[in-house]
Order: C-alpha cells, then sequence, then structure tokens
C-alpha cells in the first residue's frame, strides 16, 4: 500500500504511538551502542529515532517507499542515511547491518516473505532482524479495534485489516522460520498514546492516512457520521490514553546460511 498523506497527518494518526513501540521493539532486538542498524519501512521516522538514540546518527540508515516520509525522516534525524525503497528489494549487499528492524511494516508489503528474506540477507551472521504488526486480528490495538468495531455495527463482517500479513499471534515468528532465521522468539509489545480528546481521536481518520481513514473516506457522508458517533459512544469525552498492542519475531541469522536461501 501507497503512503501519501503529509508526515505531520501520519504523526496525529498513528506516529503518536511510535516513541513507547520502537522502544519496545528495540529493547526486543537488543539495540545497543557499537551496532550498525537498518529500519526498513521508516516512515517519518517514530522508530529512526530511537535508533539513533541507542547507537547515533552515523550507524542508522533507514528506507520507506514513500518520498515525504523519507523526507521527513531525514529532516528529524539529521546525520541519518534515509534512502527510497521497499523492503523486497533492499539496496545492499549481504551482512551490512548488525540488526535489521521493521515496525508496522510487514503488512504493508506486496510480499512480506520476500522482505523478511532481505531483511536476513542485509544482516551479518549472528545479527538480529526484528518485526512487528499491531494486533488486529484479536483487536489489542484499541484505536484500530474501536474504528472497525463502529464500521462493523453498520456494516457487519467488514474484514477491515485483520487478514494483514504479521496482526495475528505467531503470524511473524512463523514467517521469521520460513526464512531461514535462527532462535525464533516472539510475543508482545505494549506501546500507549495519550488523546486531547474525542475529536482528536477521530479528525485523524479523516486525513486517510491508512487503511481504515481510506475506508472511511469511501463512505458516504451519512455512514461517515454513523461511524464517528459510534466511536463517540466508545470513548471518553475528556483527555484519554488508549493502549495498543504489537506482535513482534526477532531472530538470529545463521552463520551457514547458504548465500541462494538468503536471497
Ligand atoms: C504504518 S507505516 C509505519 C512507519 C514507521 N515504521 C512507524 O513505525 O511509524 C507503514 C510504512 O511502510 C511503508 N511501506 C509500504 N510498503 C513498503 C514496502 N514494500 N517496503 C518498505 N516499506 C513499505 C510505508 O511507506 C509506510 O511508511
Amino acid at each position: 500500500m501507497q503512503f501519501v498523506a503529509p508526515a505531520e497527518q501520519y504523526d496525529r494518526f498513528m506516529g503518536r504511538y511510535a516513541p513507547t513501540l520502537a522502544a519496545a521493539l528495540a529493547d526486543a532486538a537488543g539495540v545497543s551502542a557499537g551496532m550498525r542498524v537498518l529500519d526498513v519501512g521508516c516512515g517519518p521516522g517514530g522508530l529512526t529515532r530511537e535508533l539513533v538514540a541507542r547507537v547515533g546518527a552515523g550507524n542508522v540508515v533507514a528506507i520507506d517507499p514513500a518520498p515525504q516520509f523519507t523526507a521527513a525522516c531525514h529532516d528529524r534525524n539529521p546525520g541519518t542515511e534515509v534512502c527510497e525503497g521497499v523492503a523486497e528489494a533492499l539496496p545492499w549487499a549481504e551482512a551490512e547491518f548488525d540488526a535489521v528492524l521493521s515496525a508496522l511494516v510487514l503488512g504493508f508489503m506486496r510480499d512480506p516473505d520476500q522482505g523478511v528474506r532481505e531483511m536476513a540477507r542485509v544482516t551479518c551472521p549472528g545479527g538480529t532482524v526484528a518485526a512487528c504488526m499491531w494486533d488486529l486480528a484479536t483487536g489489542g490495538m484499541t484505536m484500530l479495534r474501536v474504528f472497525w468495531s463502529a464500521v462493523r455495527q453498520f456494516t457487519p463482517g467488514v474484514e477491515g485489516e485483520r487478514r494483514m500479513a504479521g496482526t495475528a499471534e505467531g503470524d511473524i515468528v512463523e514467517r521469521f522460520g520460513r526464512a531461514g532465521l535462527e532462535d525464533v522468539s516472539g510475543g508482545a509489545l505494549n506501546a500507549r498514546a495519550d488523546y486531547a480528546g474525542f475529536d482528536d481521536f477521530w479528525e485523524p481518520f479523516t486525513f486517510a492516512v491508512g487503511p481504515s481513514g481510506q475506508y472511511l473516506h469511501a463512505l458516504p457522508a451519512e455512514q461517515q457520521a454513523r461511524v464517528r458517533d459510534a466511536c463517540r459512544a466508545a470513548l471518553p469525552d475528556e483527555a484519554f490514553s488508549l493502549d495498543a498492542r504489537a506482535w513482534y519475531a526477532r531472530g538470529a541469522v545463521p552463520a551457514a546460511l547458504p548465500r541462494a536461501d538468503r536471497a
């Protein structure tokens, strides 16, 4: 899926979860000083910022296909190399990085398994590959659960985002195993975001940043209003915070993985 929204709209829609999610993923991947690290699908740079804080800007490289996001990521993380491209065809040689991370991207890739194979290919033997996606299958991402539950009150059976790659428990772990990664483990990461009130929650959906906002955008105005009212009924009037669970996996690149299996 192509992201065309400006970085500032992404910030208000999903970027507000980045500080807590990025720290949790970087912890899970064991990112620490001295590593050279790649952020795949960096968006406007929420995870990139966390990686820069841990290993320094000169040791972080980031890539994303959306030019407005790579520009924002570069501006927000001076000294970091940021380029345009996709996970399925990473423009680096084998074994260039100590750790390769990706937050909330697998489900948007045209070929997620190829994306994982590429992440493994550019990671050095013994290095770490880690990725996460929101728990959309069982609704652990509260913001999106509230939205899709509201939609299903009027249109039962709408699939929404729950079949996207990586959004069910264990899916990323399985993909990592298929890619030949070793010592694969996974579990839940917990993130959180604050909202000044209902309007602060609702307005970003109207920006059509991701699949939920694009679904809303395609509805007639009266149906949009019904979804909004159903969301409002599910949320407090005053300021509130929402929890968000993501599924993650991490794995190690084996020393003896044959080149043909890693490309
Ligand atoms: C939900 S955003 C996540 C951005 C960022 N990682 C974060 O955590 O905020 C999904 C990102 O994946 C990028 N993307 C979509 N398809 C991709 C692909 N095939 N390879 C790499 N990135 C991709 C989009 O441009 C977008 O920036």
